[in-house]
């Protein structure tokens, strides 16, 4: 069977969960490759709410949905992901079929400005809360760059003090790769 990479197999899963009209979330809209994939799946009558710090990243979001005509079923929201509950709006809270969290720089961008642990804690905790029963978060780690071993190590401890009986925990390394591979969390809150 072929190989793929981290980065597809959290398109299989956020694709899995994500029905047509559904919601869901970028925690870390980047260049905008996760948005626009999410914008894609959800179809006409969904929407995504795509968060990031850097007016680069909203930029580079934002031309790449205007190109795919993708641009109103996103909306961008320039603010950490840590003041996620702030700004999605209260219909949907609970309703969040699907979060993405591709932490650490911006490709192309400030290697200087990376998710923390300070932050990126409250904002995974905070979409514990808006997800819809069966939803799953993708959270993706890069242990391998500066600060990313102790991040990468935050986001697992918190991962395994998760009730188990809300939520399952799945985890998975590409240990073949590099000294420090990435590492694809994902979490899926139970149906009741
Ligand atoms: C690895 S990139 C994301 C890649 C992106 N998902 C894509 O498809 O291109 C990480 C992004 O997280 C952003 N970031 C850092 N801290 C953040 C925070 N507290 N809230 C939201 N975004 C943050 C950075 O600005 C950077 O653009």
């Amino acid at each position: 069977m072929p190989r793929i990479s981290l980065v597809e197999k959290v398109h299989r899963i956020l694709a899995g969960h994500l029905p047509s009209g559904g919601l869901s979330i970028d925690a870390t809209a980047g260049n905008g490759h996760d948005t626009l994939f999410l914008a894609e799946r959800t179809g006409p009558a969904g929407h995504v709410y795509s968060f990031d710090i850097q007016a680069k990243a909203i930029h580079a979001t934002r031309e790449l949905l205007q190109r795919a005509g993708l641009r109103n079923r996103v909306t961008l929201i320039h603010a950490g992901h840590e003041t996620l509950l702030e700004h999605l709006p209260g219909q949907v809270i609970g309703k969040i079929h699907a979060a993405t969290f591709n932490l650490g720089y911006l490709p192309g961008g400030d290697k200087t400005l990376i998710t923390s642990t300070a932050t990126t804690i409250p904002a995974l905790s905070a979409t514990c809360q808006v997800l819809a029963p069966g939803g799953c978060i993708t959270i993706m780690v890069y242990p391998g760059h500066p600060g990313g071993e102790r991040e990468a190590a935050a986001v697992n401890r918190w991962c395994r003090q998760l009730d188990s009986c809300l939520f399952t925990l799945h985890k998975t390394t590409l240990r073949h790769c590099r000294r420090q591979p990435p590492e694809l969390l994902f979490i899926r809150k139970k149906q009741p």
